[in-house]
């Protein structure tokens, strides 16, 4: 059920609850996979890379892909000395309390925070800010934003990600369109962040200011079969069920034959399951 003042498309914390157990095998490993890429190959040959001496937040992390994408895309010796993993669902920090109990991370802290409204941290604090693929899912963006930048320390740099092409979304779609297209399609959350120069607009709104933000795009290509097989029972499981609402018990049951068929139909356009992204990168 969609809380009060809530925007329909947008995702609330029950479904993120449901989701923090399954999130990286029914992602296809995609948010982690582009944010590695992403501080591999943009971050770290920035003018301001991640280092042993970096304090680093990665807000609305689910549980904790910003943490694990560190640890795959820098040897030990840079990593952060401090690092904060946070997110309002406790369900998905204590998914990352548990997927990072291990980590060679030196010191990281998991908290359940709102991304709007980081009281408990001080000004000036970070020197890098991650807000991967989750900034279309808040109420309120731009203040999302503004404690992105007030927290950060002066010339700190943050990272903020959407997608440009949510491929689940037309997968789904397309399946919709197989059993009935009459009712309505399925909701993409914050759509308007799929559009070109959203991301950014919001972001200077938030304070950073327009010379010192940068743009990239990038694409992924899920097309290994087990992250075929982990994005398909999203689509086909319970977290997906918004889709198949107003459905007879047989409409239900032809489902997960007609999503199969839509992902082949996908494949075969683009060779796989494609995404397409934008990255922003922005200095305070
Ligand atoms: C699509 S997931 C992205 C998770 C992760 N950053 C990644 O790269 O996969 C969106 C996440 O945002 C979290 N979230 C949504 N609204 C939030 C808010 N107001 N404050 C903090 N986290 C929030 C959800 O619980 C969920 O874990």
């Amino acid at each position: 059920m969609t809380s009060l003042g809530q925007h329909p498309s947008l995702p609330v914390s029950e479904f993120f609850s449901k989701f923090a157990s399954v999130y990286v095998r029914q992602t296809g490993h995609s948010t982690l996979s582009i944010l590695t890429d992403v501080i591999t190959n943009i971050v770290q040959t920035s003018a301001y890379p991640v280092g042993p001496d970096s304090v680093v937040h990665d807000t609305a992390a689910g549980p904790g892909i910003g943490a694990a994408a560190l640890v795959a895309s820098l040897p030990k010796d840079q990593l952060p000395k401090k690092m904060l993993v946070s997110d309002n669902v406790s369900m998905m920090v204590s998914a990352a309390l548990e997927s990072l109990a291990a980590s060679t991370l030196p010191d990281v802290d998991c908290k359940q925070l709102d991304s709007q409204d980081l009281q408990s941290v001080p000004d000036n604090y970070f020197t890098h800010s991650l807000n991967n693929f989750s900034i279309f899912t808040f109420p309120r963006p731009i203040d999302a934003i503004r404690e992105t930048y007030r927290t950060l320390s002066p010339g700190g740099l943050a990272v903020v990600t959407c997608w440009r092409r949510f491929a689940p979304v037309f997968i789904v779609r397309a399946a919709q369109q197989k059993i009935r297209p009459d009712l309505p399609l399925m909701l993409t959350p914050g759509p308007e962040f799929c559009e070109e120069g959203v991301l950014r607009k919001v972001v200077e709104e938030g304070g950073f200011a327009n010379d010192n933000i940068t743009m990239d795009d990038k694409i992924l290509v899920v097309d290994d079969d087990e992250n075929i097989a982990g994005l398909t029972m999203l689509m086909t499981g319970p977290l997906m069920s918004k889709a198949r609402e107003g459905y007879t018990e047989e409409e239900e049951a032809g489902w997960p034959g007609a999503v199969s068929q839509a992902v082949k139909e996908e494949v075969a356009q683009f060779g796989g399951i494609r995404f397409e992204v934008y990255i922003l990168l922005a200095s305070k």
